[in-house]
Order: structure tokens, then C-alpha cells, then sequence
């Protein structure tokens, strides 16, 4: 197995999201989850964005001690200087700067020509070297950009001291299998590219971050950027927790991460309520339903052997519970398997007699709690041994 590393840029891209800012002592909060959950690199902030980011940035650099410590900067002198700035107190610090890369960028955005832009790419690096040793550098909008004109800049901020060339789908625009043949082009177009990391940085604008991210990885990609719960820009970035898993599931792969997967579930928790961006209920991993079976036949076959409808043990993740969720398609096996982990042991007659009863409710509520259950059952809730399934 090869080593992945796991660059988390939920306070960065995460945060850029409208009504998802944190003050600096969420951020702390969130930046010591995600130590815990055992991420390799945290980007901290933008410092040069505003004095509140720079803030954060400084005190994040404080409050962990293993991860990467990384700060963005436009691949201008000002940012790094800032970036640097920020980054005083980290133990491990990187430098996290770029440029546009496709012609969209090269001609809209800076009016400049590629020649040129290849020249500020490797200034910037060059610059960002005075103050650290570990820079990345992010070729914006690299889904777009000319896969030849990319394997240049790749190799030339490589040369210049590059530590990671990151490869950004900056609007989410590639197919699966064309961000890994960009990966590919480079890692055998680049005569430098065992001297650095080629990272993927995927957005979800077409619902595909997270296949081309896994892409990129089958291409040769040894970092992805990512965040937890998917959040970033727009339709967000590519999501932790369903690259980690993919992973762990997808052994075939071959790549190996440090992430203890068990905290990924209260590390969503953690990131949705202080963001105040709630999960769909059907996000894979950590949806309020991504466990949860309820049509009749699916919660007998998990009662008799999980692996009939589960591909990943929900404790793997965090969750102690199989959720079996008790609505009117639930069959008697599901009754009386959530009658005994509340402590209710029934014979067959008795849970004939419960289901009917059951099936009148469930016709009327959208779902059947534990009180119901109970209610059903006959039994006075108050004197039960609630157990929490
Ligand atoms: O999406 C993007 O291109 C970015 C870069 C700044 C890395 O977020
Ligand atoms: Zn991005």
C-alpha cells in the first residue's frame, strides 16, 4: 500500500461558503478534530483575505502540533509575505500558492500570455522558498487547462522548489476518466515529478469531485484536498469521508491513509452544527440515512447478515447503531429485533398482535420511535432499560 496524504481545506474552502464562517475559536475546534480525525495537512485560511483569516491562521498554528500547518497565497509577493506571517508558530508550515493556468485565466483574468504566466509561477515559488521548505503550488483552473502547457508549469515549479503541484478542477468541469489521464500526462510527462507530490483539488459543480478525485489517485495523485462533509465552494469540494472510505472499501487501489475513520461521524457532526450547513439526509457516509434501512426486506437480510445490504460496518465511521428505521414497509423481523434491543423479548403470537397494531400507526406517522414501540408493546416507558440503538 502507498501512502496517501490527506490535505483537509474545510477552513479554507469550506469557510469561503456564504453563512459558514467561523470566529477563530470554532476554527481552533474544528482544526483539533480534524488532528484527531488524523488529516496529514490542515489549510488554516487565506491570511491575506482579511485580519480575522490571518488571525486564525496564527492561533490554528498554536492549537496543533502534527499536522501540516498550510496558509494560501495568491502567487503574489503580499500574499506570501502574509501567508508567512501567519504561519510564524507552526511547527510544520506550508506555503500554499498559484496561479491561473488555463487560457480562460491566462487571457480574461490577467490579460497575460503563457510565457509570462509560467515566469510569475516560478517567482512565486521561488519567493514562497525564502520563507519555507514546504511549498505547493496550484495551477487554478488545471481541469481546463492545455495538459502539455500544465506538464511546463508542473516541471518548472518543480525546478523552482516546488513540494506539491497541485491540479485543481477548479469549476468542477472534468470527466472522471479525463482528470486521471491529466494525471497520468503528467506523471509521465514531467522528467521532475518524483521530486514532488501531484495533489488533486476537485469541486462538485457536475456531481463528480469525488469520482475525479479517485481518479486522480488511480492516475498517480498522492494528495487529495478535501473537506468534511463535501462543503466548499459553490456545490462544494470533493468530501473526506467518501474518498477515505472509497478507500477502505476499494482495497484494490492500493493507497493507504493515517485518517481513524471511527472520529469521521462526529467530525461531521461537529463541522455541520458550528458551520450551520446541515447534511442531506442522503449524503453517503454521514447522511442522517446513509445506514438506515427501511423497506422490509432489506432490514430482514441486514438482521440476518449485514453484509447482504451493508458495504461498510457503520461502527467503521462512528456510528454504534445499525439503523433500522421502523416505518410502514418494515417486516416483523425488524420489530421484533427493535423490541428486543429495547429490553422486550415477544413470542410469535404476541408479535403478531404488535405488528397489526404497528401497521395501523405506521400507516398514520411517517416513522415509529422507540416510545411508540413501547407503547405498542404495552409497556410503561418510565420503567425500562432504554439501551440506544
Ligand atoms: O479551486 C481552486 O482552484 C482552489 C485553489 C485556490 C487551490 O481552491
Ligand atoms: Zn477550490
Amino acid at each position: 500500500m502507498e501512502r496517501l496524504f490527506i490535505l483537509d481545506t474545510s477552513l479554507r474552502d469550506g469557510e469561503q461558503v456564504p453563512g459558514c464562517q467561523l470566529n477563530t475559536v470554532e476554527k481552533i475546534q474544528v482544526a483539533r478534530a480534524l488532528e484527531s480525525l488524523g488529516v496529514d495537512v490542515i489549510e488554516a485560511g487565506f491570511p491575506v483575505s482579511s485580519p480575522t483569516d490571518f488571525n486564525s491562521v496564527v492561533e490554528i498554528s498554536k492549537a496543533v502540533t502534527r499536522p501540516v500547518v498550510c496558509a494560501l497565497a495568491r502567487g503574489v509577493r503580499k500574499d506570501i509575505d502574509m501567508a508567512a506571517e501567519a504561519l510564524r508558530y507552526a511547527k510544520n508550515k506550508r506555503i500554499h500558492t498559484g496561479i491561473g493556468t488555463s487560457d480562460y485565466h491566462i487571457k480574461y483574468k490577467f490579460n497575460s500570455g503563457r510565457d509570462e504566466i509560467l515566469a510569475r509561477a516560478v517567482a512565486a515559488v521561488k519567493y514562497a522558498r525564502k520563507y519555507v521548505e514546504d511549498v505547493a503550488f496550484y495551477c487554478e483552473d488545471a481541469g481546463r487547462t492545455d495538459n502539455v502547457y500544465l506538464a511546463r508549469i508542473a516541471e518548472a515549479v518543480i525546478k523552482a522548489g516546488a513540494t506539491v503541484v497541485n491540479i485543481p478542477d477548479t469549476t468542477g468541469y472534468c470527466l472522471p476518466w479525463i482528470y486521471g489521464e491529466k494525471i497520468t500526462f503528467l506523471m509521465e510527462n514531467v522528467p521532475n515529478i518524483h521530486k514532488a507530490v501531484l495533489s488533486t483539488h476537485c469541486h462538485n459543480d457536475l456531481g463528480m469531485a469525488t469520482a475525479n478525485t479517485i481518479a486522480g489517485i488511480v492516475g498517480g495523485a498522492r494528495q487529495v484536498d478535501v473537506t468534511v462533509n463535501g462543503i466548499g465552494e459553490r456545490a462544494g469540494n470533493a468530501s473526506l469521508e467518501e474518498v477515505v472510505m472509497i478507500l477502505k472499501c476499494h482495497k484494490s487501489i492500493r493507497v493507504d491513509t493515517r485518517i481513524n475513520t471511527k472520529k469521521i461521524y462526529p467530525t461531521s457532526r461537529l463541522v455541520s452544527s458550528l458551520m450551520n450547513m446541515p447534511v442531506q439526509p442522503n449524503k453517503a457516509i454521514v447522511g442522517r440515512n446513509a445506514f438506515a434501512h427501511s423497506s422490509g426486506i432489506h432490514q430482514d437480510g441486514i438482521l440476518k447478515n449485514r453484509e447482504s445490504y451493508e458495504i461498510m460496518n457503520p461502527n467503521d465511521v462512528g456510528l454504534d447503531e445499525k439503523a433500522i428505521l421502523l416505518t410502514a414497509r418494515s417486516g416483523r423481523a425488524a420489530l421484533k429485533y427493535r423490541l428486543s434491543a429495547l429490553g422486550i423479548e415477544v413470542d410469535n403470537g404476541k408479535l403478531d398482535k404488535i405488528y397489526a397494531d404497528f401497521l395501523k400507526m405506521a400507516d398514520k406517522k411517517k416513522s415509529i420511535s422507540d416510545d411508540d414501540m413501547l407503547l405498542l408493546a404495552g409497556m410503561d416507558n418510565t420503567t425500562l432499560f432504554r439501551t440506544n440503538v
